[in-house]
Parts: structure tokens; C-alpha cells; sequence
């Protein structure tokens, strides 16, 4: 399986800290953002990584991440023009991910869990996470029934649906760059992620399993303070004792 981290957009939900660098190159503690998302991606043993940027940023990720031999692992780097979509990156990943698999990560997506299982044991169809949350409202969620299946999945519902927030981890076989390419743009000009997710939901092939630790997405100033404490608590930072 490859992996791509989407690290593109203008992250202007964090201005002015964004109007020179960016939003996943921001300090989490003691590392910048985007070492978490692909930390989660290599502890699955995914060691062919894409990155996607922002054409005036691309050159900061490559000072940073370089070629990833010391890591062990092999990155290669595309440009996204314009934020227009988190499936997009299927269709700008797709030379890249040849006839594979891919594990797409969000690079403002903060997890403690190891989903290397999960990564291991995948073979077709979609795989997501998802974790309740207290504000529904700026994710993409996924209803369940009584008996714990995945109903549908809803963008940024404007009236309440489901505590559960899909995460910006998901992991789709190889079909999902011909569904990407298939996808017309939302009413707000992207290619949601959501309506990705809903092609395999309707097939019957989505697996979404929850999440059972600390998930944070960095988007915004309070979760980014979030993230910067949860890290800092657990790498044993003196001012938080
Ligand atoms: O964090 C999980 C959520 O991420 C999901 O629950 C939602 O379904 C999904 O749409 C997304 O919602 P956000 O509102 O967080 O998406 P946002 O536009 O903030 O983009 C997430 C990250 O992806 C962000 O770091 C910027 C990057 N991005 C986004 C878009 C739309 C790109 O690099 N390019 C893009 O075109």
C-alpha cells in the first residue's frame, strides 16, 4: 500500500500564522505537523509516501522531509494548483499510485492510535475512522443503526445526524482513483472526500471502524493548542507537570 499526506490549502482558519509557512509545518510541540500524520502512516509499514503541497510551499517540505532515505522510506512530492478537493489527491497521486492501494492521511491529522493492523490486513473496497466527537458540525459524520452499521455519510451536516466525525485517515483500494475522477465538484467547488466515501458505502464495501485514542485535527487555534498539550503531556514536558 502507498501513502499520500494532503498537506495543500491556505489554512486561512489560522491566519496570520499561516501568511509564512505552512499550516502542516507548524510547531506540535517539539516536531512540525505533518512528522505525526506521516509517523501514523509509517507505523503501518508504508514507506512510499506522496506528498501533496501548495505551490508556494513546496520547497519547505523538501528542506524538511528531503528524499526520506534516512527514514527509510521514499518520498516524492506533487503540487496542488488550488484547494479544490481532498479527493483530488487521487487524481494528482494517480502516476503515483500505479496499481496500488493507498492509505490517504489529512496533514493536519493528529492521531495516537496505531492502525498498522488495519493497514496490514486491508484488501479492497474502503476502509475509515471515526471517533465521537463534541462538535459534529465541522466534519464530515457517519450515522450508525441499532446494530452498528454504517448508514450514510454526511458533509458538515447543518442539523445534527451523528456524534461520529470521520477522521482524515482513509485507506481505499485502487478503484478510488477512477471514483475521484467520476466525482463532481460540491456546491462548495471541491471534491469532497465525503462523496468518496458514499460510492463505496453504497457498494456495501466501506469498513469504518472507531477510533479508540486522542484524534485531533490542527485546523484551527483551539485544536491546535489541543494537540500542542496532548503532546507535550506525553512526551513529558516540565511546564505541563
Ligand atoms: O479532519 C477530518 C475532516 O477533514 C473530515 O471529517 C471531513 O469529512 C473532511 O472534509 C475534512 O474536513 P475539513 O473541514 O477539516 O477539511 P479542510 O478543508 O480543512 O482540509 C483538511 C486538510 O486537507 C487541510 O490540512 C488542508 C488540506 N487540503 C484540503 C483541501 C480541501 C488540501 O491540501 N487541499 C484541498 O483541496
Amino acid at each position: 500500500m502507498k501513502g499520500i499526506i494532503l498537506a495543500g490549502g491556505s489554512g486561512t482558519r489560522l491566519s496570520p500564522l499561516t501568511k509564512v509557512t505552512s499550516k502542516q509545518l507548524l510547531p506540535i510541540y517539539n516536531k512540525p505537523m505533518i512528522f505525526y500524520p506521516l509517523a501514523t502512516l509509517m507505523r503501518g509499514g508504508i514507506t512510499e509516501v506522496l506528498i501533496i503541497t501548495a505551490p508556494d510551499r513546496a520547497g519547505d517540505f523538501l528542506r524538511l522531509l528531503g528524499s526520506g532515505r534516512e527514514m527509510g522510506a521514499k518520498f516524492t512530492y506533487e503540487i496542488q494548483d488550488k484547494p479544490e478537493g481532498i479527493a483530488q489527491a487521487f487524481i494528482i497521486g494517480e502516476n503515483f499510485i500505479g496499481e496500488d492501494s493507498v492509505a490517504l492521511i489529512l496533514g493536519d491529522n493528529i492521531f495516537e492510535d496505531d492502525f498498522s493492523e488495519q493497514i496490514k490486513a486491508f484488501k479492497s473496497g474502503g476502509h475509515v475512522f471515526a471517533k465521537k466527537v463534541p462538535d459534529p458540525e465541522r466534519f464530515g459524520v457517519v450515522t450508525f443503526n441499532e446494530s452498528g452499521v454504517a448508514g450514510r455519510i454526511v458533509e458538515k451536516p447543518k442539523e445534527h445526524v451523528s456524534d461520529y466525525a470521520v477522521t482524515g485517515l482513509y485507506l481505499y483500494d485502487n478503484r478510488v482513483v477512477s471514483i475521484a475522477k467520476n466525482l463532481a465538484p460540491s456546491p462548495r467547488g471541491e471534491l469532497e472526500i465525503t462523496d468518496v466515501n458514499n460510492v463505496y458505502l453504497e457498494k456495501g464495501e466501506l469498513t469504518v471502524s472507531t477510533v479508540a485514542g486522542a484524534w485531533l485535527d490542527a485546523g484551527t487555534f483551539d485544536s491546535l493548542l489541543a494537540a500542542n498539550l496532548l503532546i507535550a503531556k506525553q512526551e513529558g514536558s516540565r511546564v505541563l507537570s
